[in-house]
């Protein structure tokens, strides 16, 4: 018997983790390195955000919260899911956690029994294979296609329910892809759904505020009200107010889910970080300009990055609805030869060949279970993804 639990045997390290390390290691030796592979916004937290938590301190919030989360907040959240999504939630029915990646986490450590099934549209942010796996559940891929825009297919979906198929998981705008479902592209999904009874959804909308042009974002319940008592809808303040670091996600559901995560939670980290949800009630509930001021910022850079890597020989890069990132694929590199006489066979190769090349750092798309693609993170400056999409030109027009 070894010493380490079998379950870690079915996880894997972050692939996104491994390559901002690799460029590090660069860096420290020298190298001019952009790396474009974090997912993170560049932007500060905003300064009344930043002044409500040090406000906390100075009160003394400084104590154990409830394990949901401190009834301020839970309001904040049931007043953010009306007014943007149109959902009605009880504050009992919400749960604050440290991160989206909690919320995820309880979710499946209090639901999935050996063998279930959890279908994950492909590709797919990193997390939920591993978690769904650390938890004892079966991770079930759908791919998708480019040329769907990387949409789960209504057919796709269907012929992938089994009786085992406890959870979907959805993810829109998407990490690694940037696509967002239309209303109408997400009333299919959930058309599949209420045939199915017995399928519960996991909506992670982390990404909700950055949508860009006319996009309207719509989420699952709000689409389909017959999903609400099978539907967790995750959020979280990380990405759309720019406080990855401050660690608060928060969710609503049916009562039985909600109870379910609170006794795991109870068990594991308590409440979150009393400041950090302080901090997050400012954010919920003070101006939203920033969102705005972000979302303009993103717009920019995102078709910037396009249009230059539809301008680089061998790419392909499909112009995404959301988040920041794009997902080119690079099919028609592979088979190719470096000036140095490497033959790129996988995208694992084409990026690892860029980054040795040009000091530009990107993750393969098979690490998010899609490829021959490469995915590119364009939270930052934009002299800093000119040069970076410059070099990657240069990079592919070298190819041989
Ligand atoms: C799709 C998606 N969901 C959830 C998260 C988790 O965010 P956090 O734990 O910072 O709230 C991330 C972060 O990268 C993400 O990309």
């Amino acid at each position: 018997m070894g010493f380490l639990a079998d379950a870690l045997s079915r996880v894997q390290p972050s692939a996104t983790i491994a390559v901002t390390q690799k460029a590090r290691e660069l860096k420290a030796q020298g190298r001019d390195i952009i790396s474009l592979s974090v997912g993170e916004p560049d932007f500060d937290t905003p300064e009344n955000i930043k002044k409500a938590a040090i406000d906390a301190i100075v009160r003394g919030e400084t104590k154990y919260t409830p394990v949901s989360g401190i009834t301020p907040l839970r309001e904040a959240i049931v007043k953010k899911f009306k007014r943007e999504n149109g959902l009605d939630y009880k504050a009992s029915q919400t749960i604050v956690c440290t991160g989206g990646k909690q919320v995820l986490y309880n979710a499946f450590v209090s639901t999935l029994n050996k063998g279930d099934e959890v279908i994950i549209p492909a590709p797919y942010w990193v997390s939920y294979p591993d978690m769904v796996l650390l938890c004892g559940g079966e991770p079930v891929f759908v791919p998708t296609t480019l040329e769907k825009g990387f949409k789960l297919q209504a057919a796709d979906l269907d012929r992938a329910i089994t009786p085992r198929t406890k959870w979907i998981i959805l993810n829109s705008p998407s990490n690694p892809s940037g696509a967002a479902y239309t209303r109408d592209e997400l009333k299919a999904i959930t058309d599949v759904l209420v045939r199915h009874p017995h399928v519960w959804v996991l909506t992670d909308d982390m990404y909700e505020h950055l949508t860009f042009g006319d996009f309207v974002f719509t989420t699952p319940a709000q689409i389909e009200p017959n999903l609400m008592d099978r539907t967790l809808t995750m959020n979280g303040v990380s990405k759309a107010y720019a406080m990855t670091g401050w660690r608060i996600g928060y969710a609503a559901g049916p009562d039985k889910l909600m109870k379910a995560m609170d006794m795991v939670q109870g068990q594991q980290t308590s409440g979150a970080c009393s400041i950090s949800q302080w901090a997050a009630v400012e954010a919920l509930n003070g101006p939203q300009d920033f969102i705005q001021v972000s979302r303009k910022a993103f717009e920019g850079r995102r078709d910037l990055v396009v249009s230059m890597l539809n301008q680089a020989s061998l790419l392909d890069c499909p112009m995404p609805e959301g988040a920041f990132y794009v997902y080119p694929s690079c099919a028609r590199a592979i088979g190719k030869t470096t000036q140095s006489g490497k033959v790129i066979k996988t995208d694992e190769d084409f990026v690892t060949e860029l980054l040795e090349a040009e000091g530009v750092a990107a993750v393969h798309g098979t690490a998010f279970g899609l490829g021959p693609n490469f995915r590119i993170s364009y939270a930052t400056s934009n002299e800093l993804l000119e040069d970076a999409c410059a070099k990657i030109q240069r990079f592919t027009a070298s190819l041989r």
